[in-house]
């Protein structure tokens, strides 16, 4: 079996690419949903069907016993229906994880009050971060900022228009104190250079390329039943819904040499 990583684009390599070097020799399955990324500005319902049609492919055709949603959006309108509904109905043993949880839990150990929040429109409608840190420690607060335009432009070879973009969207952040951001969006790990130059320098960047793979090794560590499963021919394999040359630029930066991304029809 498999471990899957979903995510709406291609930004979810770089999570994916970390997980690789801390499990090398775990396989692994990617799935883009390409054709229909941007997913940040689309209804609930949307991306609900969208993701359960990748779940369904990675689990059904893809051997994946532990699929991670990499995608935070996705993560915020699909993952808890998808969990009680679908998965409990067609695959009860095995898991489908996101990832709102384990940034919280990583951003906690920072001891901060005030927690920032870049992400997309849909993501900061959902409140899923407010929801989850309420849980585990209702005295820290958190600021969000819906940032639409940062992944059209990622995507886009938009870099000279990032920086006062970005220093726009992250200002009314910055006035409430924030003491660390959270980087709420596969492609955001894009930014930390940008991020770097406009945040002072106490404000702690959570970048989930660096939390994730840790906290996906702990989690095979604590579950061995699923863990034992998983191949160990440190294979990857990549799916995307559709093959753009802009997907193989970013696919391209993010391994240094384009991967092989094979075309899936859903
Ligand atoms: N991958 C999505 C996320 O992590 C953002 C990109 C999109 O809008 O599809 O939220």
């Amino acid at each position: 079996m498999r471990i899957g990583f979903f995510d709406s684009g291609l930004g979810g390599l770089m999570i994916l690419k970390a997980a690789r070097q801390t499990l090398p020799r775990h396989d692994f399955v990617y799935f883009g949903d390409t054709l229909h990324l941007p997913y940040g500005g689309r209804s609930n319902d949307a991306i609900y069907a969208y993701t359960e049609r990748a779940i369904d492919h990675l689990l059904r055709k893809e051997d994946c016993n532990l699929v991670i949603v990499a995608c935070n959006t996705a993560s915020a309108a699909a993952l808890r229906r998808l969990q009680q509904g679908y998965l409990a109905e067609n695959f009860p043993d095995r898991r489908v994880l996101g990832v709102v949880i384990p940034t919280l839990e990583a951003t906690l150990e920072y001891g901060c009050k005030k927690i920032g929040l870049l992400a997309t429109e849909r993501l900061v409608q959902s409140q899923i971060y407010q929801m989850e840190l309420r849980k585990l420690d209702p005295e820290i607060e958190i600021f969000a900022a819906a940032a639409p335009l940062l992944v059209p432009l990622i995507e886009n070879n938009g870099q000279k228009w990032l920086p006062p973009i970005l220093a726009d969207y992250i200002a009314p952040l910055l006035e409430q104190g924030i003491e660390a951001l959270i980087l709420g969006c596969t492609h955001y790990p894009f930014l930390r250079p940008y991020l770097k130059e406009l945040l002072p320098p106490h404000v702690q960047i959570i970048s989930q390329d660096e939390i994730i793979p840790a906290k996906l090794a702990d989690y095979l560590q604590r579950h061995p039943e699923i863990d034992s499963a998983i191949g160990r021919e440190g294979m990857t394999k990549f799916l995307v819904t559709d093959v753009t040359n802009n997907y193989i630029r970013t696919a391209t930066e993010i391994y240094g040499t384009a991967p092989k991304l094979e075309k899936t029809v859903l």
